[in-house]
């Protein structure tokens, strides 16, 4: 594995402890090694001695032979990425030298943990300097870290740029959503089992929510969020996973391209705004100072690296429609923010209502309907929500919950999220990575919001405070159709 951009945050945060949980698993060969490469110019040693310090950090329990294992399998080499020759002939030498030692059988993969802009120039000197090649049976793939362009522009040149030098089936687009146990569950969830999927179309189900919410800001990434904004990070990437998984249609099998066919669909047919629609579908928000968790917050614009007059959104909310036959009729509002009140990722399906209220005039009609509700995290499960008779001589209802609590029933796993889809991707399986026009059909959607959003500057940031659900107009989004986000109907269960 070649891991460009090694001395980031991603590589000691996710990367290693992901390998480090592969191998603790037995899912890495002994024939493995790791080639970190960065700017700076650092020895061998002192990256290892720095890389292992940082492991110890975000594991927990570590393992003193595993730990020396690592430590041994590797390497660091470091230059200018702009350079053709010197950094990339320094990588060919290290990767012959380190495939003898440890009797590698020179299948590469190399992990593009880089600022985006890069992705294009070093593949082409990967490619430029022969370590693109597949020959004598060899493998050489290529992972890309999110965000995969910043508009539909940006999506479409890189993978023409790509596509020139590698062939798609190389080409591995990442997005951590995808290794997350629950997110992968919904699948088996829906397709495992014969009593949902009958139901799971607009004939039974009224709209799907969908919340990532994050209690964090924006840290020390102010530099990148600030051109980035809450809709390009989290929207046509995580959420729209997430919106695939839960509105495609049953593949033929579980191949890869069979299941990222149905994503495909899906994502073709999310109707992209015209400008008007943007108005009164897409809302934004920015956070002000506030309090969350009895702990005083700052607004962003006064966060590091963030403009002073920073028109960039920290929260969006969509109304979005997919035309096709099973979802007609039944939005889908989706929304993610920054400084909310708890970081909670979670599906919620929101059935219809009884044909007939038998219980008018009691307590009863002032029920919430039945509502699935799939927990992403941080507590992964699934909760079903009916009505249920409150025992006593009067009819009076209330609901009630039957859970399922991963960790109740599987134990607690210890994962990044990235053991899978690095596992995965060592295995030739893409099914868990984004293909081409998966990325590009994302982008169509979401591209005019941008636009719009660009063309007039919102007036009224910052407008929600810290701490709070976002700004009033996400409420007004459902409050319009006579709906309300699920934490404004009930506390949060989990
Ligand atoms: C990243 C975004 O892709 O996902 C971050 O760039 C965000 O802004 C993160 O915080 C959320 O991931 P998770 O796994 O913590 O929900």
């Amino acid at each position: 594995m070649v891991i460009f951009g090694a001395t980031g945050d991603l590589t000691k945060r996710k990367l290693f402890p992901a390998l480090y949980n592969l191998a603790k698993d037995g899912f890495l060969p002994e024939n493995f090694a790791v080639i970190a490469v960065g700017r700076q110019e650092l020895e061998t040693d002192d990256f290892r001695h720095q890389i292992i310090a940082d492991l110890k950090e975000f594991i927990e329990t570590p393992d003193k032979k595993l730990i020396e294992w690592f430590e041994e399998r590797t390497y660091y080499t470091g230059g200018d990425f702009d350079d053709d020759k010197k950094l990339f002939t320094d990588i060919k030498d290290l990767l012959r030298e380190v495939c003898q030692k440890h009797d590698i059988p020179e299948n590469f993969f190399y992990y593009l943990a880089t600022p985006p802009q890069l992705f294009a120039n070093v593949a082409g000197k990967i490619h430029k300097n022969g370590l693109s090649k597949e020959e004598e049976g060899h493998w050489r793939r290529f992972i890309f870290e999110k965000p995969f362009g910043r508009d539909i522009e940006s999506a479409k040149k890189l993978n023409r740029e790509l596509g020139k030098i590698l062939n798609e089936r190389q080409i591995y687009r990442i997005d951590h959503y995808l290794g997350k146990e629950t997110v992968q569950n919904i699948l088996v969830f829906r397709f495992g089992n014969s009593i949902f999927e009958p139901i799971w179309n607009r004939n039974f189900i009224d709209h799907v929510q969908i919340t990532v919410s994050e209690e964090l800001g924006v840290e020390t990434r102010g530099g990148y969020y600030d051109k980035a904004g809450a809709l390009r990070d989290m929207i046509p990437n995580h959420i729209f996973q997430l919106i695939t998984l839960t509105a495609m249609e049953p593949p033929v099998s579980f191949e890869a391209d069979a299941v990222r066919d149905e994503q495909s669909k899906i994502l073709h047919a999310i109707q992209p705004f015209a400008p008007e629609d943007v108005l009164h579908n897409a809302v934004r928000g920015q956070y002000g100072a506030g309090e969350i968790e009895e702990k005083k917050s700052a607004a962003y614009r006064s966060e590091q690296s963030v403009a002073l007059q920073s028109n960039t959104e920290t929260f969006a909310a969509l109304k979005l429609s997919i035309d096709n036959w099973r979802w007609a009729d039944v939005p889908f509002y989706i929304r993610t923010g920054k400084r909310l009140p708890a970081k909670r990722t979670d599906v919620t399906i929101q059935f219809k209502k009884a044909p007939l209220m038998l219980f008018r005039g009691t307590s009863v009609e002032k029920l919430t309907t039945n509502r699935l509700v799939i927990h992403v995290q941080p507590n992964e499960g699934i909760t079903l929500h009916f009505g249920a008779k409150i025992p006593g001589p009067i009819v009076n209802m209330g609901t009630v919950d039957m859970d399922f609590d991963y960790v109740d029933h599987f134990g607690e796993q210890i994962s990044t999220g990235y053991e899978r889809l690095l596992y995965d991707c060592m295995t030739g399986d893409a099914t868990l990575f984004q293909r081409a026009d998966m990325v590009e059909a994302s982008w169509q959607v979401v591209s005019p919001i941008l636009d719009v959003w660009q063309a007039i500057p919102a007036r009224d940031f910052p407008n929600y405070e810290a701490g709070t659900w976002g700004p009033a107009d996400a409420d007004e989004l459902l409050a319009k159709d006579g709906r309300k986000w699920r934490n404004t109907i009930e506390v949060i269960e989990k």
